[in-house]
């Protein structure tokens, strides 16, 4: 089979590298990946949300089947019009995918079906957003409606921080139209979970549990990111949890994505928070996440493409989706003064051998006379699995320190707090 994937950060590339352990697929495109993706796929330098050009592609190759990964291009409608080209996709149609393209969307989904998640006010007139603020709760998270970049949400401490923040999205447009309308919503306190599952919008198959740590710094320090490394499975995401999401949270969802007409099929992520009130739904993505999908991926012990065929055809019931027993950890090396401004052009040198189990997966990275240089915030991961999660953190890490470019930085703390949980457990 001919693959396309649409993307070409660090979760595109884990992606890429399960689609090959496949014994049906001859060939791989990245549209339009990255110099690393180059080692496992040809790249072809056509943007992810460049719908036109891309359906273009897809029927010269007379490609087989496309995986259409990040947020934008699903939006879009890019499964949609591959689709109608007679391209089969992986992924939601564009009315599905508004789950995630518009935050206003979900929560009024959530309310109307009563899947538990945090008490909100929807506002389009700023002068009112402001006056509910007076008398809110702080803190308080306020939420752009639309897609943007991961970086829509702020969390308040004060009342003036909050109408500060809705000013600069409604007024001052900081994340641009997405800040037409706005959330506002309670917060909520807890160890937060990712469950990427696959559906086909009759059943849902969650995947392994991860943790991401969004903030920049250690010790959760710093501005949010979209993502700063992850660890897999997640150790406060027990049996009971897990039952208690699937009952009150992931068949509702996809039940009521039913009831709109708006069948999801593809890979739905649950961002979760574990309150003491129960888990409750954060954020819903329409996709795999960035950089869940490193440390869930590897775990992945079943045929990727098989399961991702069976997504489109609706035969998840009849289809094996195993993991491992083991654990994974994965450490994002970024530019310095990520997520905000930082250079980039910097040589990268890694070693020729890492450590066992460990793989590099490439994101902000291109080629330039056959060096590999810096090219984005988020520069690459690096990932380790064991049967362990300490001895999966130690060799992320011992290969962390033999890759080298100038301004990198990572954080020091990946897995330090699940450990710690797993710990406290035993
Ligand atoms: P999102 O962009 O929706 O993933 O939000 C970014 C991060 O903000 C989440 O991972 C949470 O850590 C945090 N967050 C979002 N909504 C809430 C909430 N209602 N209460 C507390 N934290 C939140
Ligand atoms: N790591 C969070 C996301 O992919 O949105």
């Amino acid at each position: 089979m001919k693959i396309m994937v649409i993307g070409g950060g660090g979760r595109e590339h884990a992606i890429i590298k399960k689609l090959k352990q496949s014994t049906k697929v001859t060939d791989i495109f990245a549209l339009p990946g990255n110099g690393g993706i180059a080692h496992d796929a040809v790249c072809v330098e056509i943007g992810a949300k460049d719908i036109p050009a891309i359906v273009e592609f897809a029927k010269n190759k007379a490609v087989d089947f496309a995986v259409v990964a990040p947020d934008d291009p699903l939006v879009l409608g890019a499964v949609d019009e591959l689709e109608k080209a007679g391209i089969p996709c992986f992924g939601p149609s564009k009315n599905a995918a508004i789950i995630e393209g518009s935050k206003v969307f979900a929560k009024n989904l959530m309310k109307k079906y009563g899947i538990p998640t945090a008490a909100y006010e929807v506002f389009t007139d700023m002068d009112k957003a402001l006056k509910y603020l007076e008398t809110a709760a702080v803190p308080v998270v306020i939420k752009a409606d639309g897609l943007a970049l991961g970086k829509g949400v702020v969390i308040a401490r004060t009342r003036e921080d909050a109408q500060n923040a809705v000013r600069s999205i409604m007024h001052d447009k900081i994340f641009g139209e997405s800040g037409s309308q706005i959330v506002i919503e309670e917060f909520l306190e807890g160890p937060e979970v990712s469950v990427l599952s696959f559906t086909d919008g009759k059943t849902v198959v969650p995947m392994i549990s991860s943790m991401d740590h969004k903030r920049a710094f250690d010790n959760d320090e710093g501005l949010n990111t979209g993502g700063m490394g992850t660890v897999a499975p997640n150790p406060y995401y027990t049996d009971d949890i897990a039952k208690e999401c699937m009952e009150k949270i992931f068949l509702p969802t996809i039940n009521a994505m039913n009831a709109e007409g708006r069948t999801f099929k593809g890979c739905l992520y649950f961002g979760l928070m574990l309150t003491k009130d129960g888990p409750k739904v954060i954020e819903y993505n329409c996709r795999f996440g960035d950089p869940e999908t490193q440390v869930v991926l590897p775990l992945l012990e079943s045929d990727l493409v098989d399961i991702m065929l069976a997504t489109r055809d609706g035969a998840l019931a009849k289809t094996e989706v195993k993991f491992s027993d083991g654990s994974a950890c994965c450490v994002i090396m970024a530019s310095e003064g990520y997520p905000e401004k930082y250079e980039k052009g910097f040589e990268i040198t890694v070693p020729s051998q890492l450590p066992e189990e460990t793989e590099i997966y490439f994101a902000g990275v291109k080629l330039d006379s056959g060096k590999l240089l810096t090219n984005g915030g988020r520069v690459l991961g690096v990932a380790a699995k064991s049967d362990c999660l300490e001895t999966a953190i130690g060799r992320a890490y011992a290969a962390v320190r033999q890759i080298h470019f100038k301004n990198a930085f990572y954080r020091k703390d990946i897995g330090r707090s699940a450990l710690k949980a797993i710990n406290k457990e035993a």
